[in-house]
């Protein structure tokens, strides 16, 4: 992919990954890809703002030089040291023998325990301003957006935010780097949810701190590291970033979220007699078979439902193991202040409900009903699942 000028002398020189199937070697994006937006800013100074992952290194080094002279610039601006933003600095800091690296004081060890890399590195102060000739470029400290080194840029001039990880989202790009070019908008908002359920979540308190702190600056462009360039409406990113936040915080919206694992189908079963029940009640539900979902995909649904409901059986006197897993995960992501609703079944002592309760407990998870049943259920209980079922919809929208 070529480079693109974003603005007269800014240029989007990033690298789109197909090839990653695990992000961070934990979350799948071998159908979605991500890209590694990185930005060459030309004046009196050259300025590259982040990298890239040691990915298609020929590539992002022939694209930039055909821009500039590598061992011309002057200053990499670090954001974020995720090697996702940095794994091509040790070979680019060689070829660009005087660029001073600049970044925040928590990076500075940072970039010394990835890359070795111990001189030429410049510390920035919150609001420190950089001139670069007719452009100037401002840091932000935006601590846990997604570690505690990042940080943010601003070029003043063409108000536009860097904002490395926050606001960024998987989805390789798809030609259009501009969300007014895409056509494609509900991949990326679907792809920028779930990059934030399994990244950013955890951080959500910061998230809003850092949106907060940057809420009387003028912004016309959000370049983030990860996904679209939104020009047309940067604001839709940031009120979308917003409103996840928000939701970890609060619980989420009156929806439902039914997650379950099933060892012979009786859980199943009755997983489905449970979602007419829920159904009835006219609320919004979405069901997640956590046997053949990767917890990625769930983890966004449960970030936007107040009521969760899990249905998963007896596994050697406790809970099924792919469920303690979503759960350890949903723990992990702080995504707390849930409804919840637990069922499944047992062959003989039970032992899942046990573990399921200590679990909701870590999570300041309510518990408004729990059933197990022994086998595959009598037709008494799947007509007590129906009801409570109902009951628990009705319960989730009256929140
Ligand atoms: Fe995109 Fe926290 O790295």
């Amino acid at each position: 992919m070529p480079s693109i000028e974003i603005k007269p002398g800014i240029y989007w020189i990033g690298v789109n990954d197909h090839t990653t199937d695990l992000f961070e070697g934990l979350w799948p994006i071998t159908q979605e890809g991500v890209s590694y937006n990185s930005y060459l800013l030309l004046d009196e100074k050259k300025v590259i703002i982040d990298l890239a992952k040691s990915l298609k290194v020929d590539e992002y080094l022939g694209r930039l030089e055909e821009l500039t002279d590598i061992a011309t610039i002057d200053y990499i601006v670090l954001n974020h040291l995720e090697p996702d933003h940095t794994g091509i600095l040790k070979i680019l800091f060689r070829m660009a023998e005087k660029a001073i690296i600049f970044c925040s004081p928590q990076a500075k060890e940072m970039v010394s325990a990835f890359y070795n890399i111990h001189d030429r590195i410049q510390v920035v102060k919150d609001g420190e301003e950089l001139s670069l000739g007719e452009k100037k470029i401002r840091f932000y400290l935006t601590p846990m957006v997604h570690w505690p080194e990042t940080m943010m840029t601003y070029e003043v001039n063409t108000q536009i935010l860097f904002s490395c990880d926050a606001f960024g989202g998987y989805g390789a790009l798809q030609g259009a780097i501009f969300d007014d070019e895409c056509s494609d908008f509900e991949f990326y908002k679907r792809e920028s949810l779930r990059y934030y359920a399994n990244i950013v979540a955890k951080f959500s308190p910061m998230v809003l701190r850092a949106i907060d702190k940057l809420s009387s600056l003028e912004v016309s462009i959000i370049a983030p590291s990860h996904g679209l360039i939104w020009r047309q409406r940067p604001s839709l990113i940031v009120d979308l970033y917003r409103t996840w936040a928000n939701s970890v915080q609060n619980g989420g919206e009156k929806r439902v979220t039914v997650v379950y694992g099933s060892m012979y189908g009786n859980t199943e079963a009755m997983m489905d007699a449970l979602a007419q029940g829920v159904a009835s009640s006219g609320i919004s539900v979405e069901i997640f078979d956590v046997r053949r979902n990767h917890c990625s995909y769930i983890l966004p649904a449960l970030l936007m439902s107040k009521g969760v409901v899990v249905g998963a059986p007896t596994y050697e006197n406790a809970l099924f193991p792919y469920m303690v897993n979503l759960l350890d995960l949903a723990l992990r992501k702080e995504l707390k202040h849930k409804k919840v609703l637990y069922f499944g079944s047992f062959g003989w002592s039970g032992g899942a409900k046990r573990e399921f309760e200590k679990m909701a407990h870590q999570l300041d998870w309510e518990i408004v009903q729990s059933f197990e049943f022994r086998g595959a259920g009598t037709e008494e209980d799947f007509q007590k699942i129906i009801a409570l079922g109902r009951e628990f919809g009705e319960s989730v929208k009256g929140l």
